[in-house]
């Protein structure tokens, strides 16, 4: 019988645990191997343990990409010291052309993103975690561009997911969900 009640107290020890376990939220990613725009192995797990934000693109793009990463220097620029632990992560949709020599190249104006690439199908489990969109589409004069998710994705310490910061996002929001996560972390 004391066995039962034992067994009981323990369960309820354990949800109690449970239920007062702050909610971290979901955990967003999956695993994947890629590689640095340095040419260093980098995968998913290196991501963790430091807040982080993550932007899906290709150096090819026109627009929305060059934007977005001016973007991403800005408020770390106007964050400062308080976004020292924060990472940034470019990963190319389109490693067929951005190389690492490629990458680095591109991201030189941008040292504190670190840009990642390698194979199509570990570049697809990349996007696969993250529910991110990218398709390849032909133009009309020849070539391809890639349609691509524009959300700059903001990652806990943890791994847990905060939310996403828009294209063309308000910068004061910008801010404010930055140091949510630089909070939260
Ligand atoms: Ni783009």
């Amino acid at each position: 019988m004391w066995i039962i009640v034992a067994l009981a107290a323990a369960m309820f020890a354990f949800l109690t645990l449970e239920l007062q376990r702050p909610d971290r939220g979901v955990a967003l990613g999956a695993p994947f191997e890629l590689q640095t725009a340095a040419g260093e192995p980098f995968r998913f797990e290196d991501m963790q343990g430091s807040p982080h934000l993550i932007f899906f693109g290709f150096t090819h793009c026109p627009e929305v990409c060059p934007t977005t990463l001016y973007e991403i220097s800005g408020w770390l620029d106007t964050l400062g010291s308080e976004a020292d632990d924060l990472k940034a992560y470019f990963i190319t949709v389109d490693p067929e052309r951005d190389t690492p020599q490629v990458l680095d190249n591109y991201l030189s104006p941008f040292p504190r993103v670190t840009g990642l690439t390698g194979s199509l199908e570990e570049m697809d489990k990349a996007a696969k975690g993250f529910h991110v969109y990218y398709k390849k589409v032909p133009l009309d004069e020849g070539g391809y561009t890639m349609d691509h998710t524009a959300s700059v994705f903001l990652i806990r310490a943890d791994g847990s997911f905060l939310g996403t910061i828009a294209y063309s996002e308000n910068p004061d929001t910008a801010i404010e969900k930055l140091r949510r996560l630089l909070s939260a972390s």
